[in-house]
């Protein structure tokens, strides 16, 4: 007999994750969607950074960025990563590892062309993660990338998404005393039907 219910009920872990973002949207200070995306380099060193969730899909978790970047690489390298979201003003967390694929199909050119037009550009100015002599080079290029790519850039080659598809999805609410409520949803690959377990805290 299960006793998952509240905050944690339902099978679909996306559903659920969909839900409590939704309600970290209207209590957090700011950017609710910020994840600290973790990767692997190729020697085996891990990396982490924050990036910003952009989609909870079906199947999927989908973020924005450089295919030059540093996490690019070790993103196109292991073909896997894990993420964490923390919300302090909900007190919860969701940890989340699986394989990755690239996003550079039309749903990237439309998520590109949602942003504002000096996010666009910021996007075609910077070669992010490469050294920078100064920030006034990097005014000169975004003042270059706007005189040459105009008021409607195309999404550049060298930027878009990536989609994180799950093997594992863990749920985690504040409880009291340190007895925190956890569940994890696993699966070996993809194509499985979820474990769903309750773990201790
Ligand atoms: C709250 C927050 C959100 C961020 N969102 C993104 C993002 O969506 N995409 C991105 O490429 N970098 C984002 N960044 C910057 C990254 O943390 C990082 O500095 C950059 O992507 C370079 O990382 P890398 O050298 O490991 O590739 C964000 C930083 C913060 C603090």
């Amino acid at each position: 007999m299960s006793d998952r219910g509240g905050i944690f009920a339902g099978d679909d872990p996306f559903a659920i994750a969909r839900s409590w973002l939704a309600e970290a949207e209207a209590s957090e200070v700011n950017d609710p969607n910020a994840i600290a995306l973790a990767t692997v380099d190729a020697g085996g060193l891990p990396n982490v950074r924050m990036v910003l969730l952009k989609e909870i899909e079906a199947e999927s978790f989908v973020f924005y960025t450089n295919y030059g970047s540093a996490k690019a690489q070790e993103l196109d390298h292991a073909g896997k990563a894990a993420f964490v979201m923390h919300w302090k003003s909900l007190r919860r967390q969701i940890r989340v590892r699986g394989t990755i694929t690239r996003e550079d199909g039309s749903q990237a050119d439309e998520y590109y062309a949602s942003r504002s037009l000096k996010s666009r550009l910021g996007a075609w100015a910077s070669q992010q993660s490469q050294p920078l002599s100064s920030r006034g080079a990097l005014m000169a290029e975004v003042a270059r990338v706007t005189a040459k790519h105009g008021p409607n850039p195309e999404r550049p080659p060298f930027w878009g998404g990536y989609r994180l598809t799950p093997v594992e999805i863990e749920f985690w609410a504040d409880g009291a005393f340190r007895l925190h409520d956890r569940f994890r949803w696993s699966r070996e690959e993809v194509a499985q039907e979820w474990v769903i377990q309750r773990l201790s805290p």
